[in-house]
């Protein structure tokens, strides 16, 4: 069945995800966020996990040296492929891994960050304990998501975390190794409007192994 999670879900968005200027906004803000609270350089190694069409890494290729971007929707890498083509960019390459149920690659990133991707993933403390393996040592994870809501911003049919209590989830970064444990609130949603408007904030986790 398709679900609100599922990769086909994700396929048949990915034509359509960058129309949304929502997601534009949200990921330049997320970007904002990662520079002034990671001292990023153009040195560095980077992996975007759950990477959609790229959103985010376009606005951090100028200050990194790399940037692997993983997702495990085809449709997805299909158009940050064609993304990546028509702007002449050297420095970002696709690739499919789904850390669920792929094999961790050998790689070892200085800086992994990842977008509203974390709540479709039902096992968090093994996807931490995934990405805290693929850091090289002292690297920074940059985890932005939703805060706990009540279920609304997806509403029925989904069955992925409604957003993370942030206290939860620092509590499960540092059960599996990360330290340096911070939030920030980066980025606000809204869905709905008048009397019946609802705000959705986006937090980033920023974490050192
Ligand atoms: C809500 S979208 C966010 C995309 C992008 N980060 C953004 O903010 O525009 C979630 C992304 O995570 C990907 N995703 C979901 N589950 C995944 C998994 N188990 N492994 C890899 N990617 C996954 C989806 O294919 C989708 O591209």
């Amino acid at each position: 069945m398709e679900t609100l999670t599922s990769t086909h879900h994700f396929d048949a968005s990915a034509r359509t995800w960058d129309c949304d200027p929502v997601k534009q906004a949200r990921a330049l803000a997320v970007a904002e966020g990662i520079r002034s609270l990671v001292p990023i350089g153009p040195h560095m190694h980077a992996l975007e996990y759950g990477c959609g069409t790229g959103l985010l890494s376009f606005a951090l290729q100028p200050h990194l040296e790399h940037i692997s971007l993983a997702d495990s929707s085809e449709g997805m890498l299909a158009v940050l492929e064609e993304k990546i083509t028509a702007n002449r960019i050297t420095n970002m390459h696709s690739r499919q891994l789904d850390l669920v149920t792929d094999p961790l690659p050998a790689e070892r990133y200085d800086l992994i960050y990842t977008l509203m991707t974390c709540h479709h993933i039902q096992d968090t403390t093994g996807l931490l304990r995934n990405l805290h393996t693929l850091l090289a040592s002292s690297g920074h994870l940059c985890l932005a998501d939703l805060d706990a809501e009540d279920g609304s911003f997806h509403g029925q049919g989904f069955s992925g975390h409604n957003g993370f209590d942030r206290g939860a989830l620092g509590a499960i970064a540092e059960s599996v190794g990360f330290r340096d444990i911070r939030f920030a609130t980066v980025f606000r949603m809204t869905k709905g409007e008048g009397p019946d408007a609802k705000e959705y904030p986006v937090f980033l986790m920023v974490a050192r192994k």
